[in-house]
């Protein structure tokens, strides 16, 4: 690196798993470049991650620093405060600005610690720019969303100068409305309204999601440059059009498949799961086929009626397909989640249920032979770096888009109702698992696998370090 002190950077997610997930693996590869990282949770995500990784692990290396700021909302009592979405973006953006100050200065004023150099901020924590501003240092905004789904909130502000947001009328919800074809979002064409981030899907003209999205990407503008999981050759178009709007674009993934080359085996122990991984399910992957197993996840934030799960179940038991259904104990709206008893009779020796688990591994392992997936965008990446296909219930935010450009650009998807129905599961699950189309969709999940190991994002965050990070 040149010099005797060593380059600082501050990452900070915004406090939800999709979100801590790739920040981490991008302050690992940070490391791994000659940088000193803090890394900065809120408190409550912090304890958990205490819980789930242990503190030995999080405090083993003398280089790679936690530390804390409040998520400014009240304590959670029994509640998952890292699935509330727009009380998180409404209290992170209205209070975290002076405790991340304070924090950078105490950074600042540590003599065991090298002064701050840059900060990686999540791009819906734009709220950071400000004290990079005052601190005079480049600041980098890292959107975990696919380019797809970032195009598509950019464009929140012509969607709404079109008259498309707020909706005119709820039934618009229902009516089919939804179906509208956008034309005005260059390199997305054939999106429909439905295929847009959820958040549009209101009548309230002052939205606290829809405002938020459109100040986030607005003030987006103000960064050294914008960063995103995702390579070139899966979404070219859209990464050009993002390069006309933004001055510095770099694609930079998919980060896990960067990490698994790393070498520093202290940091390789460090995770980010904040729900402790069951990984016994591996061994039991072992035993089965290759190409045999239904791998259901359904992510950290979605959540389901129980009519739903209840529809999910016989969709799978129906299939007589083997599958690996990760079920989280808050995937149920208001209850627990409650599978009928018949259906684990029936399905007894070729199902197997977790809480939650090593998704990554799950994913590369030879049984999987296709993912009904929630279309988040850490879930699909890992599945296109595994040649993996999947079904797609996408459940909100951009998952949306990401799972049309699966279905639609891709060649590996295909979406199911979102109000799930039995028949269409088990119908899609044996396409996907013993059918032509599945065959096909598998190959071209095997053409994107191939992609990501030639993938230049190595050379991308060499280029983002060199022109971004370490300029004074
Ligand atoms: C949401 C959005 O869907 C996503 O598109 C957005 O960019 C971030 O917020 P989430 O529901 O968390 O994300 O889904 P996803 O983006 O797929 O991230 C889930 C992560 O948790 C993945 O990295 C996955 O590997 C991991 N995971 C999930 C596990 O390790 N184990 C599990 O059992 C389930």
């Amino acid at each position: 690196m040149g010099s005797l002190v060593k380059p600082h950077a501050v990452c900070i997610p915004f406090p939800a798993q999709g979100h801590i997930n790739p920040m981490l693996k991008l302050a690992k590869i940070l490391h791994s470049k000659g940088f000193h990282i803090t890394f900065v949770n809120t408190e409550f995500n912090h304890q958990r991650l205490l819980k789930s990784q242990g503190s030995a692990t999080l405090s083993r290396h003398p280089s790679f620093k936690f530390e804390t700021i409040p998520d400014g909302l009240p304590p959670p009592e029994n509640l998952d405060a890292t699935q509330d979405i727009p009380s998180l973006c409404k209290s992170t953006s209205e209070t975290s600005l002076e405790p991340f100050k304070k924090l950078l200065f105490k950074l600042n004023n540590t003599s065991t610690t090298p002064p701050v150099s840059c900060i990686v901020s999540d791009g819906v924590m734009s709220f950071t720019l400000d004290a990079a501003d005052e601190l005079g240092i480049p600041e980098v905004l890292f959107w975990t969303t696919s380019a797809c789904g970032f195009l598509a909130y950019v464009h929140y502000s012509t969607l709404r100068e079109k008259g498309f947001i707020p909706l005119k009328d709820s039934a618009d919800l229902t009516n089919g409305y939804l179906d509208t074809v956008v034309e005005c979002i260059p390199s997305m064409k054939g999106t429909r309204l439905k295929d847009m981030p959820t958040f549009l899907r209101t009548t309230d003209p002052d939205d606290i999601m829809v405002n938020f999205v459109i100040r986030e990407t607005t003030r987006a503008k103000r960064a050294s440059a914008i960063i995103l999981n995702t390579f070139e050759d899966l979404e070219h178009d859209v990464l050009k059009e993002l390069s006309s709007i933004y001055p510095r674009v770099y694609s930079i993934g998919p980060l896990h498949t960067l990490e698994n080359n790393l070498k520093n085996k202290d940091l390789e122990l460090l995770g980010s799961s904040l729900w402790k991984e069951e990984a016994e399910c591996l061994e039991w992957l072992d035993s089965k086929e290759s190409n045999s197993v239904v791998y259901v996840n359904f992510g950290s934030i979605a959540v389901m009626t129980p009519q739903q799960l209840v529809e999910f179940s016989w969709g799978l038991a129906n299939s007589n397909q083997t599958f690996l259904w990760v079920i989280r104990p808050d995937l149920v709206s208001g209850d627990s989640p409650m599978l009928p008893p018949e259906f684990l009779a029936a399905t007894s020796g070729r199902g197997l249920l977790a809480s939650w688990c090593p998704q990554e591994k799950v994913l590369n392992h030879p049984s999987i032979g296709g993912f009904l997936t929630h279309s988040g965008w850490n879930s699909t990446l890992e599945s296109i770096s595994s040649g993996v296909p999947m079904i797609c219930w996408p459940f909100f935010a951009e998952q949306q888009t990401n799972c049309w450009y699966s279905c639609n650009q891709w060649g590996i998807g295909m979406e199911i109702d979102s109000a799930v129905d039995r028949r269409q599961v088990e119908k899609l699950v044996n396409i996907l698992m013993d059918e032509e189309k599945g065959k096909h969709m598998k190959k071209m999940a095997g053409v994107w696998k191939e992609k990501v190991e030639s993938t230049s994002s190595w050379l991308n965050i060499d280029n983002l370090i060199n022109e971004v990070l370490l300029r004074s």
